[in-house]
Parts: C-alpha cells; structure tokens; sequence
C-alpha cells in the first residue's frame, strides 16, 4: 500500500501479497467443502483452523478477463473439513447459529428462511443488501461472494430484469455458490472465479457493489477500490460491510497469517479507507461503526476480545455522475 493513499505500513508489508492471499484461499475452501455446513450440526469457521483439501467441480461459467491463475479443476464438493471452532458465526458454527448470529448482523428472519441452507456460512460480519436499497432490474456485484448468501438475498431483490454477479478467488466457493444457485433457482445469478483486485468484469456495467467481509481480506485494498470504480457505472454506488481498526493490534496479532485470514489482522482504519476511496474517485464517501457488532465480533476468538481492536461498519460511497 503506498504512502499516496495516506495508509499505514500495511500487512502487504509483513506478508507478501501472494501469500496472503494462499492462506486466505486455503482457509475458505476449508471452509466451502466442509460437508457439514449444509447440514449446520457440527463447526466449521471463516476465522479458524486451516485445513485444506478444496476441491470444485467442473464449470459453466468462466471469469471473463481478469480471473486468478487458479481455475477450479474437476472433483468433489463435500469433503476435507475443518474442526475448528467459529468466529465469524455462532458459538456452535451449525446453521442455526449462523442464523442467529445474522440476526444480529440485521439479517430478518424472512430474509434467512428464504435461502436454503448452504448459502450462509456464517462468514459476514454485517448485511450489505439492507444499506444497498436495491431496485428491481439493478445489476449487482458481490466482491468476495462466498457461498452466494448475499448474492441470493440481492437476487430477490432486483428480480428477473436484474442480476447478480459474485466473484471470489477460491475455486471450491465459486463451486459451492454455483451449486448453491440452482438450489435456490436464482437464475439472475451467476458466480465468476477471481480476484477482487481484478475484477473479471466489464467496465461501466455495474450499478451497485455490495461485500460482506471480505475487503478487510485483501492485500491492496486501494486496488480494490481501484477496481470497484472502473467497473461501476457513473452514478453507482458501493455498499459494503466490512471490519474496521480501531486501536493498534498487538504484534502477536499482526504478524499471525491466521488472525489476517480471520478477518481481523487485515482491518485497516476509516481514515485511511476514506482515503483510499477519496483517491480511487468516490465521492458522497460514509464509513459508519456499528457499535452493535461487538457482541459477536467478542466471540470471534477464544483468547482475546478482539472487538477492542476491531468494529464492523458500512462503507458507502458513490461513482460520479457523468459530466
Ligand atoms: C469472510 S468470507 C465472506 C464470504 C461472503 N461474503 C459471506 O458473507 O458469506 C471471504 C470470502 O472472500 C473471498 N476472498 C478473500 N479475498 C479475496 C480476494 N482478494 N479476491 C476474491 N475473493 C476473495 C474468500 O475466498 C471468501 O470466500
């Protein structure tokens, strides 16, 4: 991240982008094949434990420029696992405790029992469509789109006329959305595999953005942005959730590769994400805490309290209009 945007020596620092990026991959496709989570009866976390073994099936649908190295190579879904404990969830990481914990996030309980199970992997630390205000016939993207919990919600909303795209770099969470997709008949939806940082989208043909925890995530959040503006149309706009930093980490948590895949080592601060969006070229830019967060931001680890470190907000910003 460079002294331009105004940040601070980041975690791109500590640990090559590239490897950032492994371990996160590593961490969500642990997490997109763990057969469990459909059924939601034993753990599973976005934010601990590190097994791997992703696997995804064949494809219907390619990135169309821009997408990771990684294609999904042919294979099973439902296997590997984790044994971890949650953070991003529930106390139990089964699908009941995810729900309870998107509750807490804003999600209704109408809004939870219209996607079928498998889709909310208890991975959000907030719920971008309730900020996005969606209309019917939108097209919308969905940076770091998981198992397509957000994209399905978002799906609903803009109806047949719109449609949602969701891209995410792990291939066996591309796999799963897909999979996902025609479980919920979301025929609006279609999920692309790639980075956030190179975005396999056109320029100008998005009208809104929307990200569930996933910025935080990334090693060159300014590229993201970056990203973002090129491919929104003038006068879309970006409405994301995501963590925020609000005090220092100790080292001992911002030098751990698990606490950046965890959705906490790689929360920057609103100044410097204000920043970034400032010179990426948004304007009507609001990063908003959400004090709520805390309850189950608290249980995200076992040995310390990370909400002293970290708050979920939104960040809402909008793409100018055409001169
Ligand atoms: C914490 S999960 C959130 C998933 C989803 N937004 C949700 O709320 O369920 C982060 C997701 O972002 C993806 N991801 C992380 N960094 C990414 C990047 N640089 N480019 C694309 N996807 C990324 C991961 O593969 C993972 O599926």
């Amino acid at each position: 991240m460079s002294d331009e945007d105004g940040s601070r020596a980041s975690v791109d620092d500590d640990l090559e982008a590239t490897e950032q990026r492994r371990i996160v991959r590593e961490r969500y496709a642990s997490v997109a094949t763990d057969s469990s989570v459909d059924g939601g009866d034993s753990a599973t976390s976005c934010c601990s434990g590190t097994d791997t073994g992703a696997s995804a099936g064949d494809t219907d649908t390619v990135p169309s420029a821009g997408g990771t190295d990684t294609e999904p190579s042919a294979g099973d879904t439902g296997t590997g696992g984790s044994d971890s404990d949650s953070c991003c969830s529930g106390a139990d990481g089964s699908a009941n405790a995810f729900d309870a914990t998107a509750q807490k996030m804003g999600y209704s309980e109408a809004a939870l029992e219209a996607v079928e199970p498998g889709a909310n992997l208890g991975l959000g630390c907030g719920n971008p469509t309730a900020i996005a205000s969606l209309e019917s016939g939108e097209t919308v993207l969905d940076l770091g789109s998981g198992a397509g919990f957000d994209c399905f919600l978002a799906a609903r909303e803009v109806g047949d006329e719109g449609r949602v795209i969701g891209v995410d770099m792990t291939p066996a969470m591309v796999e799963k959305a897909r999979e996902n997709a025609v479980k919920n008949e979301a025929e609006n939806t279609s999920f692309r595999l790639g980075e956030i940082e190179h975005l396999p989208v056109a320029d100008g043909t998005v009208d809104v953005i929307i990200s569930n925890c996933v910025v935080n995530l990334s090693p060159d959040k300014s590229q993201v942005f970056r990203e973002a503006f090129r491919v929104l149309r003038p006068g879309g706009r970006l409405a994301i959730s995501d963590v925020v930093r609000t005090a220092e980490f100790p080292e001992s948590v911002r030098l751990d590769s698990a606490a950046i895949a965890a959705c906490i080592a790689g929360a920057e601060r609103i100044a410097t994400l204000e920043s970034m969006l400032d010179v990426a070229g948004f304007e009507a830019i609001s990063i908003e805490p959400k004090a709520e967060s805390e309850s189950f931001i608290r249980e995200w680890d076992d040995d310390r309290d990370i909400s002293e470190y970290i708050v979920s907000a939104q960040i809402e910003a909008r793409k100018p209009d055409e001169e």
